[in-house]
């Protein structure tokens, strides 16, 4: 696919069973991700001096993952909980390696779907989400918008939309959901 870095994936707006993702790269922690995504997180990482203790957990992922870690979850944490986290397959943004869920957690076993990475701990967590929106990314999932965007908090899970976008994004505090609708209406 030509790179479309505000590619709006949820619920309602499933990809198409053939989706190409653009150029991936096997980066860091044995984790693939689109090739932008993977050089700015790279940046962004070496900025705060955090390659050494945030690790990647998730990045792109093909339907048949996405499937067997929707049917492992309902399984082992039950329906409710994996409606909150974890997205049907064709509706999961990690198919499109612009998606990466981080950890601070060192340690081998990290919960694959809620893995630590907790602002309120851990004060490069803090340095991170402060710089994020430099490097072009966003929180996607945040608190007090899982009504728009169909999932519960994730604060480990962020997304690439490129610096233009993520910079506007934060200063009018506006999920994907919003500002893709918002973009859509002509406001810019
Ligand atoms: N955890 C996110 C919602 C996903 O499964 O894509
Ligand atoms: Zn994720």
């Amino acid at each position: 696919m030509k790179n479309n870095y505000l590619i709006l994936v949820n619920q309602e707006q499933p990809l198409p069973r053939f989706f190409q993702p653009g150029q991936l790269i096997l980066g860091r922690d044995n984790v693939y991700l689109e090739e932008q995504t993977h050089l700015k997180l790279m940046a962004l990482l070496n900025e705060i001096d955090g390659q050494q203790s945030i690790r990647l957990v998730n990045g792109f992922r093909s339907i048949e993952e996405q499937q067997l870690l929707y049917d492992t979850s309902v399984k082992e944490f039950g329906m409710t909980y994996t409606k909150k986290y974890v997205a049907k397959p064709l509706c999961s943004e990690h198919h499109t390696g612009l998606a990466v869920d981080l950890t601070t957690s060192l340690a081998n076993e990290t919960h694959l779907i809620s893995p630590e990475f907790d602002w309120q701990k851990n004060k490069l967590v803090q340095l991170f989400l402060t710089k994020m929106s430099d490097f072009g990314f966003i929180q996607r999932y945040p608190e007090g918008k899982e009504h728009l965007t169909g999932i519960s908090y994730e604060p480990w899970h962020f997304r690439y939309v490129g610096r233009q976008h993520s910079k506007k994004m934060q200063a009018l505090d506006l999920c994907l959901e919003e500002y893709v609708l918002q973009l859509g209406a002509g406001v810019q």
